[in-house]
């Protein structure tokens, strides 16, 4: 179904602390306040002195101290890092789920942290899609009605729900399974469905919080596999978080999170 995964090597190098020399002037806003390009050339998505303290106890937890990232389009990057080192609070960032404390988010030349929930909420539901760990499937609708209910939820007319439903389905892999509900599917079954609900209205980009750590390995293998196809097809940029070394040598970019700042690895 799914060629075996490969890594990609044509995709640019990130600007910032991805490469080996001093970092580079950076093609992204900074703290200039001009968006990056968003044509295909530019950053997909652009992180710059990403900041984000939670209050704990009447005490300032500060998690993340000043993240830049920048993400290119069709690449598959991996984020690892310890248990509590901020990768879930990074993504929601990224994902506009969740307001920085300072710093900025530009997607697709977009200011995601100076916007209000409602902006941020219309950008993500039409050009971002989540992955999560435990699937996030709604239990009494059929593995179909989950996706159909993504490309209902982004506006993509109603002519097109059952054929791109479908398409996404049978890419992977669940066409005889359309009409089952995630109880009566296995778990790689369920992340399957996540994965075409994902990506059924056509998002640049998705963000995938440890999607391969509640499946065995040999169903973690066919997921990245699927990744990697769904990035070379469908023109999308995939950012996930991951332990598994395995996983991470098919990744175009690995970063790990430590010390509330992101580092190339
Ligand atoms: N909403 C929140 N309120 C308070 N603390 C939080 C909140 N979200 C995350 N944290 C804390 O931030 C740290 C990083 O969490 P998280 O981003 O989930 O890490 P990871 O995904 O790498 O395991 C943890 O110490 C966690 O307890
Ligand atoms: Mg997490």
């Amino acid at each position: 179904m799914f060629a075996k995964f490969r890594r990609r090597a044509e995709t640019p190098q990130p600007a910032d602390s991805a490469s080996d020399h001093p970092p580079q002037p950076s093609p992204a806003p900074g703290f200039s306040g001009k968006a990056p390009d968003p044509d295909d050339t530019g950053p997909l998505l652009s992180v710059r002195g990403l900041e984000r303290t939670f209050e704990v106890g009447g005490k300032p937890l500060r998690v993340l101290k000043g993240i830049d990232l920048d993400l290119y389009p069709r690449q598959l990057v991996m984020l690892r890092g310890r248990s509590g080192s901020g990768k879930t609070t990074l993504l929601n960032l990224m994902g506009g789920l969740d307001t920085p404390t300072r710093g900025e988010v530009w997607f697709r030349g977009q200011p995601l942290h100076a916007w209000d929930d409602d902006r941020r909420t219309a950008v993500r539901r039409k050009e971002i899609g989540f992955i999560f760990q435990s699937y996030a499937l709604l239990p009494l609708l059929s593995a179909y009605e989950n996706v159909e209910l993504s490309l209902r939820i982004a506006g993509v007319p109603r002519s097109e729900w059952k054929s791109r439903a479908t398409a996404c389905l049978e890419m992977v892999g669940l066409g005889k399974r359309m009409h089952h509900r995630p109880y009566e599917l296995s778990g790689g079954e369920q992340q399957r469905v996540a994965i075409a609900k994902a990506i059924a209205h056509r998002p640049r980009l998705i963000l995938a919080d440890e999607p391969t750590a509640e499946v065995d390995s040999q169903m973690a293998a066919q997921i990245i596999a699927m990744f990697r196809e769904i990035v070379a097809r469908e023109n999308i940029t995939i950012c996930m978080t991951t332990h598994d070394p395995t996983i991470l040598e098919v990744a175009d970019h690995v970063y790990e999170m430590a010390d509330g700042v992101l580092a190339a690895v």
